[in-house]
């Protein structure tokens, strides 16, 4: 069929949007209508080349849709369906899987290779050239194909926005404090970083009982609309933040600092290991750039401090789990999904779309589909 998608063929290039040729779904592959997709900061990243992925793709890893075809022995979902989908695949059968590590299937080693998971390719351009789906899910397209290990099944009445939300970013803000800085009632929790990660992790932050949460952002707005989402300070840099951390704390420090800015740095550790008290943890979500090496830390105050470092995929959670479970808080009024839509854009408009994540005039910007 003919579908239309926002491919990226040269690193730094605008998003070209235009029709593009998808084959029916293969065996164990579903055929998605799209609904909504929202814009993360790790397409930046593609787009860019901080990330190298297989050129030319089909951007665009959140999103939601409704099932309207099955490849053959698809079990799993009904034409009608809605889904909402996840870079993170879930087999079920491999050992990080089946320990509830879903974040880490061993399915994850394929995410950057040409191609589909299943391998071939169901994305060609009018020429015949092949093309990839950005993380085996090209969101930023009317239509997907995708594996089955991608998508998760959602209840129909959920707004498609608040679905393609959780299927990447609200789930790794709000899991980097509640999973990984494992934040309890009573802490202190410094957030860098306010975009729809961070403040994901803000509201995770509240939801898990923090007493104090630090927004930490140059950009005034995310200053101001993290308010609403659980913060109680905020901060203009990690440095501003130190003092207004020492004096909250008595000189203790914060319990976890999380850093969810657009580009993670190695510079920007040890300012992070510095807001973290003894025996605290610092959680890196953030994508880097891919070469990046170098880290910045004091070590010896590290190891003498007993503090921690960590890595943080995907929230640390499983897709299976954590999406229909974000979902069902937000139904309950306990997760705001609708608030952090501040601009929605059609898909001609993805460009649009980037530069105002870039200006920092979105918390996200979410494409919509008839
Ligand atoms: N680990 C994962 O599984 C995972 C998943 C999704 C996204 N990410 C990454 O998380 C990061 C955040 O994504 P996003 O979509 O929220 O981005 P975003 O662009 O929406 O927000 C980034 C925010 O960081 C702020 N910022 C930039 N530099 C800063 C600094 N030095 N100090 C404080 N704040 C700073 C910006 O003003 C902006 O508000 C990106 O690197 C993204 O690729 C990681
Ligand atoms: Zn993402
Ligand atoms: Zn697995």
């Amino acid at each position: 069929m003919k579908t239309r998608a926002a491919v990226l063929r040269e690193v730094n290039a605008p998003w070209s949007v235009e029709e593009i040729e998808l084959d029916d779904p293969q065996p164990r592959e579903i055929l998605v209508k799209t609904l909504a997709a929202g814009m993360c900061h790790s397409d930046e990243h593609a787009h860019n080349g901080s990330m190298t992925v297989p050129l030319p793709v089909v951007g665009g890893h959140e999103g939601a849709g409704e099932v309207i075809a099955l490849g053959e022995g698809v079990t799993e979902f009904e034409v009608g369906d809605h889904v909402a989908c996840s870079f993170i695949p879930s087999c079920g059968k491999c050992t990080w899987c089946a320990r509830g590590m879903q974040n880490l299937c061993d399915l994850g080693a394929h995410l950057l290779e040409p191609g589909m998971m299943a391998g071939g390719f169901r994305h060609h351009s009018g020429s015949g050239e092949d093309i990839t789906p950005l993380l085996k899910l090209g969101t930023f397209a009317e239509h997907m194909v995708l594996s089955v290990d991608s998508a998760i099944k959602i209840e129909k009445d959920i707004p498609a926005g608040p679905a393609a939300l959780v299927s990447c970013g609200v789930t790794t803000g709000y899991g980097s404090a509640v999973n990984r800085a494992d934040v309890t009632a009573g802490d202190t929790v410094v957030v860098v970083g306010c975009g729809g990660v961070g403040m994901s992790a803000v509201q995770g932050a509240h939801a898990a009982g923090a007493k104090n949460v630090i927004a930490v952002d140059p950009s005034e707005f995310k200053r101001e609309s993290s308010m609403n989402f659980g913060a109680t300070h905020t901060a203009v840099s990690m440095e501003e933040a130190t003092a207004l951390v020492g004096e909250l704390t008595m000189g203790v420090m914060a319990d976890s600092t999380i850093l969810t800015p657009g580009e993670l740095t190695g510079e920007m550790i040890l300012p992070a290991q510095f807001l973290t008290r003894k025996g605290g943890t610092v959680v890196a979500t953030a994508v880097a750039n891919e070469a990046s090496m170098d880290v910045s830390l004091n070590l010896f105050a590290f190891a003498m401090m007993n503090q921690e470092l960590k890595g943080c995929l995907f929230g640390s959670t499983s897709p299976r789990k954590e999406i229909p479970n974000l979902l069902s808080m937000y139904q309950a009024g306990q997760l705001k999904l609708d608030e952090m839509i501040t601009n929605t854009y059609t898909l001609d408009q993805v460009n649009e779309g980037y530069a105002d994540m870039m200006a920092n005039k979105n918390i996200r910007g979410v494409i919509t589909f008839d």
